[in-house]
């Protein structure tokens, strides 16, 4: 049975609404953004995940000392619970959430969890992730690099807001940001996993943004550069590069949860989107140029302590492996 094809006036009121707010909350952001960011967040109640760490963790006792409700999510509870108590002690109201977001069933309950005990969710951070650096060619007989990836990156991230957009759509109002990365503009090698699962999560959040530009219903994506965080540690070049400080990746965040604005995209992101576009194939040789020039001996074959890996047994022995940091871990 076909559906039958209805026609209806669109709303489109709402969208001058939006532009008049756009051009409001930016330039409260650069005026006056610690008024605006407690205006933003004063008495709204904040899921954020990937709280143990990272950015999250400090995210985490910005939002708390602007008057937001934080619900902190990672599977680490001492963690969370250190940060909890960190943030109760300046008087600020934070609650964990232990939980494993690769199993759908924890997101499930972690957002009724919050929902009945705090009423509603107001802002969403999807920020909790991993990432693995591993070439193509040494994927092969690693499926599970790219099943993993999308499981907590994508899957876990659509999972959590399946569960809190009725809400949001109930009351007209919500914000939804997506933790992405630069590499989703530029596109580096060895990342195919990781970015896979970004782009495809940046995928959801602007098809998501077409289908509620008419309610009050935000979504954003941040795409980070490299940020100094437990999670790029392991790879050994990262310490000799210039990489963005947690706290201006805070401020970042802080402001797209301020702007609402759809995308926080630095100038070496706008200028590789600019460079796929107008130059593809002169972009595509200048990565491969770097790919062949500098390589690892053995190949990718550095592996964070502890990691577990789910590969071959022996892999790591072969070469096989790279792994790197925490999210690098298996
Ligand atoms: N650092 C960078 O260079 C960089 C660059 C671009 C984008 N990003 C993105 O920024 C976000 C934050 O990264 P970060 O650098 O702050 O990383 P991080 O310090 O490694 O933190 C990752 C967080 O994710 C949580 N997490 C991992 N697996 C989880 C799971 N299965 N269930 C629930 N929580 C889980 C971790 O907590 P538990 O271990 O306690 O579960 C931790 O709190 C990520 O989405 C990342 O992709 C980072």
């Amino acid at each position: 049975m076909s559906n039958e094809l209805k026609f209806r006036i669109p709303k489109v009121l709402p969208y001058f609404t939006r532009f008049g707010q756009h051009w409001r909350w930016n330039v409260k952001s650069v005026f006056s953004a610690k008024t605006a960011l407690q205006q933003r967040v004063s008495g709204k109640v904040v899921i954020l995940t990937g709280a143990s760490s990272g950015i999250g963790a400090q995210v985490a006792s910005e939002l708390a000392r602007a008057g937001a409700t934080l619900a902190l999510v990672a599977r680490n509870r001492e963690k969370l619970d250190a940060l909890a108590n960190s943030i109760r002690e300046f008087g600020g109201k934070a609650f964990v959430y232990p939980g494993d977001l690769t199993n759908f069933d924890e997101c499930d309950r972690v957002c009724k969890a919050i929902e009945a005990e705090h009423g509603r969710v107001d802002i969403l951070i999807n920020n909790a992730g991993r990432s693995i650096r591993r070439s193509i060619k040494f994927t092969y007989h690693r499926f599970h690099d790219y099943e993993r990836t999308m499981q907590l990156n994508y899957l876990a991230s659509i999972r959590m807001a399946m569960n809190v957009l009725p809400g949001m759509e109930a009351r007209n109002e919500g914000h939804i940001i997506n933790v992405s990365t630069v590499g989703v503009q530029a596109n580096p090698a060895r990342f195919s996993a990781y970015l896979g699962s970004k782009w495809a999560l940046e995928g959801w959040t602007w098809v998501a943004a077409n289908e509620f530009a008419h309610t009050g219903v935000r979504f954003s994506s941040l795409n980070y550069p490299l940020v100094r965080t437990p999670m790029i540690a392991p790879t050994k070049i990262y310490k000799y590069m210039p990489v963005m400080s947690v706290d201006t990746a805070v401020k970042w965040m802080l402001d797209v949860i301020i702007t609402q604005n759809k995308r926080k995209l630095g100038v070496f992101g706008k200028g590789a989107l600019g460079m796929y576009y107008l130059l593809p194939k002169t972009s595509e040789s200048i990565v491969n140029f770097s790919y062949q020039a500098v390589y690892e001996q053995p190949p990718e074959n550095y592996v964070s302590a502890g990691m577990r890996s789910r590969g071959p047994a022996n892999e790591e022995a072969q070469g096989h492996s790279d792994g790197q940091s925490r999210h690098h871990k298996k």
